[in-house]
């Protein structure tokens, strides 16, 4: 599904309908990686359809991994090879996505070759200094530009090692928990604030043993070294980071009506859900199932009068890809949302904290912009304007539910960058928007 590069939204009236959500990005990777160095076949169905999952399939294709794609389904079926990878005769390409290289470097760092991981403009600009450190502790050589892509990695037999992660960031605490199964030992990946623990969960489900304490705020996991994986069946749950788009949507309009199947609900991810219900959606949840450990629930959603909220400390992290679709809707709220301690917004695929500001500006919105977050004043009135998506797939999707109640028309450009998670958003924006 190809999307125009420029995109004309007009206010709504309301939003009412079905959505079926695209497989969740973080649990696609997860399971592509597990299942390409797993023994035996997987089948993983619902598998995202964005791009950036696309990427991770390239790496591992790249690697040696056979894999096909059921086309109508979006079913993957994958050959496991086992630990052992083959060398890539050319780099690994990246394209935008920040979840391949840093969760697939751990991977990489455990296989006796030399590679090279590249990546987009975006990409090439992004913190790997947070993989790159405790990937040599574990005894790898990765050479980089001054902690930024190109990585060259150059890997073989691991050391376990003990490591508490300065940043709260599951993609690096994947990384470590993959490059265990390469190393001697125990390694030991701690956080102080607990993070989305898809890694922890896809790892179990493919057969590996870990071990999970909970100290404070944050958790310690353990892995040993050498275990084997075995290929699954899984089905993707609906991704809760691009649901969380239509759910925001509906908060705004106070008689929306939304119905949400197969929708992931790990505790870990789904804080959203409680602080949408604080400010005023009204969310019930019909079914609860558990797939390969993760939660599974369909929603029944509603409109009501939308409150302000605070979003800081743990949760800031909680809701890290929430965020730009929870600001730009900040300024129709009654008391306005203050975001603080979210400083990583700063280096994901765009600068989220400038990239919201600068747009909610252009729709006419007074904005205050932090060094960790935003403080923007409820109850402002948008007008439609030319926006950016700053080639950032949440940021084109966060204003096109913003433009929902905005007076005029508003033209999204670099619209395409949806495609990277959600090549259908704007369709199905479309069938869910009234006129
Ligand atoms: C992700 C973790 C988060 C998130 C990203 C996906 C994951 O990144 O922003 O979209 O799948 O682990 P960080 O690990 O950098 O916080």
């Amino acid at each position: 599904m190809k999307i125009a590069s420029e995109i004309l939204l007009r206010p709504a009236r309301n939003i009412r309908g079905s959505v079926q959500l695209p497989g969740d990005k973080s649990i696609s990777h997860r399971y592509a990686m597990l299942a390409g160095i797993a023994e035996g076949p997987s089948r993983l169905e619902n598998y995202s359809t964005g791009a950036d999952c696309a990427s991770t399939l390239g790496c591992m294709k790249a690697l040696g991994v056979t894999w096909q794609r059921k086309s109508d389904q979006n079913v993957i079926e994958v050959q496991g090879r086992g630990l052992a990878l083959s060398a890539p005769s050319q780099p690994l390409d990246c394209g935008n996505s920040g979840s391949t290289m840093r969760m697939l470097s751990g991977i990489v760092a455990g296989q006796p070759f030399t590679n090279e991981m590249v990546g987009d403009e975006s990409l090439s600009r992004r913190p790997m200094e947070r993989v790159i450190k405790p990937l040599t502790a574990m005894g790898a050589r990765i050479d980089s530009q001054q902690g930024k892509p190109p990585l060259r990695i150059s890997g073989g037999q691991l050391k376990a090692i003990d490591y508490r992660m300065p940043v709260a960031s599951a993609q690096v605490k994947s990384c470590l928990l993959f490059a265990g199964l390469f190393a001697d030992g125990e390694t030991v990946v701690e956080e102080s604030v607990r993070t989305r623990d898809h890694g922890e969960v896809a790892l179990r489900a493919f057969g590996a043993q870990l071990e999970r304490k909970t100290i404070g705020g944050g958790s310690e996991v353990r892995i040993r070294g050498g275990q084997r994986l075995r290929g699954i069946e899984a089905r993707v749950p609906g991704d809760l980071s691009s649901a969380a788009f239509f759910l925001c949507a509906a908060a705004l309009f106070p008689h929306s009506e939304l119905t949400v199947p197969n929708l992931l609900m790990n505790p870990t991810r789904a804080r959203l859900l409680d602080i949408l219900m604080q400010m005023g959606l009204h969310i019930s949840v019909t079914q609860l199932d558990e797939i390969n450990g993760e939660l599974v629930g369909s929603l029944q959603v509603s409109g009501g009068n939308l409150r302000g909220i605070t979003i800081a400390g743990a949760d800031s992290p909680a809701l890290i890809d929430e965020i730009p679709v929870l600001a730009a809707i900040a300024p129709f709220t009654e008391q306005g949302i203050e975001v603080r301690d979210a400083k990583e917004l700063r280096v994901k695929e765009s600068d989220r904290i400038a990239s919201v500001a600068g747009n909610l500006r252009k729709m006419g919105a007074e904005v205050e912009e932090r060094e960790d977050g935003l403080k923007i004043p409820g109850r402002q009135s948008l007008h439609g304007a030319e926006l950016d998506s700053f080639s950032d797939h949440r940021i084109a999707m966060a204003f096109a539910i913003a433009a929902l109640r905005a007076e005029g028309e508003t033209l999204i450009r670099g619209a395409e960058a949806a495609a990277i998670s959600y090549p259908a958003f704007f369709q199905t924006l479309e069938s869910l928007s009234e006129a």
